[in-house]
């Protein structure tokens, strides 16, 4: 298969990063998972704006322009053949001697690759969830590199033998280990709000604008455990999961157990939107 590194599209093999690279070193960098529909990016003016804002707030240099990122990535589709599936980049700060500062000289580094497999899950069955408190930083809204709280709650769901962790600070409901979590209450849909406590989902913020579309009222705003075990419905949404019931929590089942109507609601409208 093929890869993107910098602005070459090479063999994956041929694809060498330095031991030096800070992306290695500290996470220092950012990354964005795009889903690909019939060869063609998803909401790529979303996700490339999402990426603009985790480099703004890092102080990150992109090495070249999106039009050009753009074009790169078409390409890398078009050569690996893949009609549904991810793209997957990232950008670190490159490669100096280590020190916790930013180098003056490096530059910074993107490499990117592109997967398709099986990857659209069963939203019929929905999954199963494990609750983890939420251990990360205070600027979960970037999307950096630095994965290791997504990482040990997604292991511990896993052991657990769950598909997602749902994170939690205290009392409050945050998102998921890599999605957003949404719970329905009389037909009314509530999720976190946008703010440094969350990763703003491009999939959430296409829901937000299905939910309006439908006529689904929606609060952003925090919700406690005793909600979440309460709701009607829950669903998470993110690229890979696009949007799944959640049909239990800690081995609780949620409601009667099945997806629940505005879920699927969404869901297919969702699904309408993509094929
Ligand atoms: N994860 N919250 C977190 C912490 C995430 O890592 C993700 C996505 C989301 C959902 O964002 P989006 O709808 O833009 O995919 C929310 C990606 C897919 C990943 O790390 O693989």
């Amino acid at each position: 298969s093929f890869i993107l590194f910098q602005d070459q599209i090479i063999p994956r093999e041929q694809g060498k990063v330095d031991i030096e690279d800070r992306g290695y070193q500290f996470g220092d960098g950012i990354y964005e998972a795009i889903p690909v529909y019939g060869g063609q990016m998803f909401l790529l003016d979303l996700h490339m704006k999402r990426l603009k804002r985790s480099a703004n707030e890092l102080r990150l240099q992109l090495p070249f322009n999106i039009d050009l990122l753009t074009e790169k990535l078409n390409k890398l589709i078009g050569l690996n053949r893949i009609n549904d599936g991810i793209v997957y980049f990232q950008i670190t700060r490159g490669s100096a001697p280590r020190q916790h500062f930013f180098p003056d000289q490096a530059g910074s580094i993107l490499t990117g690759s592109v997967v398709s497999h099986d990857w659209r899950g069963n939203h019929d069955s929905g999954i199963e969830t494990s609750l983890a408190e939420d251990i990360r930083w205070l600027r979960c809204d970037i999307k950096t590199l630095n994965l290791l709280g997504n990482v040990l709650a997604k292991q511990y769901a896993h052991e657990q033998g769950s598909q997602e962790a749902i994170l939690h600070r205290g009392e409050n409901v945050t998102e998921g280990a890599s999605s957003n979590v949404f719970i329905v209450k009389n037909n009314h849909l509530i999720t976190h709000p946008a703010d440094h406590l969350i990763l703003n989902g491009i999939t959430r913020l296409f829901v937000l604008e299905l939910a309006e579309r439908l006529g689904i009222t929606v609060d952003e705003q925090t919700f406690t455990l005793d909600d979440l075990f309460s709701a009607d419905e829950v669903f998470i949404t993110s690229t890979g999961n696009e949007v799944m019931p959640v049909v239990k929590i800690d081995g609780r089942t949620v409601a009667d157990g099945k997806a629940g109507d505005v879920t699927s609601k969404l869901g297919e409208a969702f699904t309408g939107e993509v094929t």
